[in-house]
């Protein structure tokens, strides 16, 4: 009866648990830090160990609700995501929310199990805060990937985006594509057409008019329904007809929205690290620009009907903000989580959304495209 009030006891409680989670994230922070000092493959093998020892936890615990979004008509507890690539064969996608993420997209994942380019196909650009990589779509397969979301505990609200590529040596690209829709569309909230990766020969080729035409048709006639929804994502080397075929392709009803951008084969000339001579697509740093001018691009080109997920070299909420301002609806990253480790994501997170705060907007939708003068729609 004389006890604490209770509103103390649940404060002193949610202390805990936040101190917790601010000491957890430091550890984790010097672990990514160590990792650094492996060759990098092998470190990212270690961190996908060391990940799967993690608890599995709710996404969105304790998120600022201005950070809540309904894009897609999926709710989101946070805008931002984890890109795909680092969770390719959907290992420990049930973690990564623990991280902060508010989803996590798996993949690629092609129909038939692939051991990707011979090694090493991954290289850090330290000096430039990048990577390069010539993976290659080393992943499990579609029925090891299937099995493993099928097997995910549904209790907690987690949104999970499926990523799909085509095997190397698959002659028949919309076959591909349509077996990953089939098998994966039961098990994830949204879709991926991946047809930017530039380690898989002609790939990318799939980007132009016609051939994109016919790709996202049997995609989505593999799909059946209405759900769920069913992304493109974009090269950040496309030329300006190539965009304006895609923007018409997409609007035309054959995607549901966009992602930009994957990794480039450019090579910018402020590169300083030896590493940019190896071939292969660059992340990181040196990409924010020029993805998120595409990102402004395509935003404009399709008239902000299309929801877009900005990714691209964002290391900073300030990255995230100006994404969000040039069109993104949502974000990701990949590249800055292995160089600043898991607690970029809450800085991130309370930089946004003090920025969106300071700038009078109530929710992250209403500052989606504000460099373009607000929302056509
Ligand atoms: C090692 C590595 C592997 C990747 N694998 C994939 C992939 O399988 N599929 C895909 O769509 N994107 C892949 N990506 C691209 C990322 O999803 C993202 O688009 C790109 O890295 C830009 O974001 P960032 O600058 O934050 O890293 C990969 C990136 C890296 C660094």
């Amino acid at each position: 009866m004389f006890g604490p009030p209770a509103s103390l006891v649940i404060w002193k409680k949610r202390d805990r648990r936040d101190s917790f989670a601010r000491a957890m994230t430091a550890s984790l922070d010097l672990a990514a830090r160590l990792l650094r000092l492996l060759p990098p493959e092998a470190a990212h093998r270690l961190a996908l160990r060391g990940l799967s020892l993690l608890p599995v936890r709710a996404a969105g615990r304790g998120d600022d609700p201005i950070l809540a979004t309904r894009v897609l008509g999926i709710d989101f507890p946070n805008p931002i995501g984890l890109a795909a690539g680092f969770d390719k064969s959907a290992e420990v996608f049930a973690r990564l929310p623990g991280l902060g993420f508010g989803f996590v997209e798996v993949g690629s994942v092609t129909p038939r199990p692939q051991v990707g380019n011979p090694r090493p196909r991954l290289f850090r650009l330290s000096r430039d805060r990048a990577l390069i990589n010539r993976m290659g779509f080393n992943n499990d397969g579609l029925a090891a990937v299937a099995a493993r979301l099928a097997a995910r505990p549904g209790a907690e609200r987690r949104v999970l985006g499926a990523n799909l590529g085509k095997n190397k040596d698959s002659a028949d690209a919309a076959a591909d594509y349509a077996a990953g829709v089939k098998a994966l569309a039961p098990l994830a909230d949204y879709l991926v057409v991946n047809v930017s990766s530039p380690n898989t020969p002609g790939l990318r080729a799939l980007q132009g008019r016609e051939p994109l035409a016919a790709l996202l048709a049997a995609a989505r006639a593999a799909r059946g329904a209405e759900r769920p929804p069913l992304l493109l994502k974009l090269s950040p080397d496309l030329t300006e007809a190539d965009k304006a075929d895609v923007a018409a392709a997409a609007l035309a009803g054959g995607a549901d929205g966009l992602i930009v951008a994957n990794t480039t084969v450019a090579r910018p000339a402020t590169l300083r690290d030896p590493a940019a001579r190896e071939a292969g697509g660059l992340s990181g740093r040196p990409l924010f620009a020029p993805s998120t001018a595409v990102l402004a691009d395509m935003y404009r080109l399709t008239g902000g009907r299309l929801p877009i997920i900005g990714v691209g070299g964002i290391g900073s909420a300030e990255d995230a903000y100006a994404k969000i301002r040039a069109g993104a609806s949502l974000l990701q990253l990949y590249t800055a989580f292995v160089y600043q480790g898991p607690g970029l994501v809450e800085r991130i997170k309370r930089g946004l959304a003090a920025r969106l705060r300071a700038d009078g907007f109530g929710r992250v939708a209403e500052a989606v495209g504000a460099d373009h003068g607000g929302r056509p729609v």
